[in-house]
């Protein structure tokens, strides 16, 4: 295959995207990804020494990338890094919505009883996925439409969302609401400002991060007993690893997409198809 026409459909050269919580286990993997792919790179963090870092790794390979610190749950602060990227690079074409994750207060221990329920960490845990989601699609969104109509935002969804994973109810309802916002997201922006505006999420299977190793792994390595369930419910028999997610974040992202718009795309190893029997 030629390498115009893989250029045509997936090149993201001259772009610049947005990575929140691009210093994460699959934020810093993305945000290398779209750089590789062409696109100068924004990382938001809340630590500014971690998006510094993974701004760092992508610099060292050539790309170019900026890391500033937002809170995805405060409007000012991720105002404030929507005009310094403007200011910077003067456009915004891609926004990839990673800031997220579970809480360990929002996760129910193993023998405690659905009435245990912390509704204040369940509150914390919707509030940064969804509305942590919601905010940076705003502010990035609304730089898109200014400019033009023009521009992809990637939300990060999560095999929790279509069916609850046991112990994780804030976690699960607060991605599944992230998948609806995306398909609703979708329909608005396309039809009120064009099709040159697109959303659409990526829904990661069982990938090995900082929040979920010990849940997954024990301290030597081998698998806990819901790891061991994990891998026994994923056909590919592996945890995803963060370049897994690469090539599906570039094809939504790319022109080849133009006609993609409102899907949630499993990564998953198969696990979401899967039936178990
Ligand atoms: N790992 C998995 O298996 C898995 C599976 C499915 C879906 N996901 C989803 O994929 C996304 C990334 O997960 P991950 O495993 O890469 O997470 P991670 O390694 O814990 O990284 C989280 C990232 O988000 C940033 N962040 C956290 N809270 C923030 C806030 N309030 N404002 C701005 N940035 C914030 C963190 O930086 P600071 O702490 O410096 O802010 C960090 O860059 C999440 O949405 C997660 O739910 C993960």
């Amino acid at each position: 295959m030629s390498e115009p026409f893989l250029r045509s459909l997936f090149g993201l050269e001259g772009k610049v995207a947005v990575v929140t919580g691009g210093s994460g286990a699959l934020g810093a993997a993305m945000a290398q990804g779209l750089a590789r792919a062409g696109a100068r790179v924004a990382i938001l963090a809340r630590r500014l020494e971690g998006a510094n870092a993974a701004a760092a790794v992508i610099k060292a390979a050539g790309g170019d990338a900026l890391a500033l610190s937002a809170d995805v749950r405060d409007r000012a602060q991720v105002e404030y890094a929507c005009t310094a990227i403007l200011q910077h690079w003067e456009r915004i074409d891609i926004l990839v919505n990673a800031a997220g994750g579970n809480m360990p207060g929002a996760i129910l221990a193993p023998d405690a009883s659905l009435l245990e329920l912390d509704p204040e960490a369940f509150r914390a845990v919707v509030d940064l996925n969804l509305i942590g989601t919601l905010l940076p699609s705003l502010v990035f969104g609304a730089a898109m439409i200014a400019a033009g109509g023009q521009g992809v935002i990637i939300n990060i969804s999560s095999m929790a969302a279509q069916r609850p994973l046991t112990r994780a109810a804030g976690y699960s309802a607060a991605k599944a609401a992230v998948d609806n916002l995306t398909r609703w997201m979708a329909v608005e922006l396309e039809r009120r400002y064009g099709p040159g505006l697109r959303v659409n999420a990526i829904a990661p299977g069982f990938f090995i991060g900082e929040q979920n190793r010990s849940l997954l792994l024990g301290p030597d390595g081998s698998l806990t007993p819901r790891g061991a369930s994990v891998i026994a419910h994923t056909p590919a028999g592996r945890f995803g690893v963060p370049d897994d997610l690469a090539a599906t974040l570039i094809w939504l992202c790319g022109p080849g997409a133009a006609f993609v718009n409102g899907v949630v795309v499993p990564v998953d190893g198969g696990f979401s198809a899967w039936s178990g029997v």
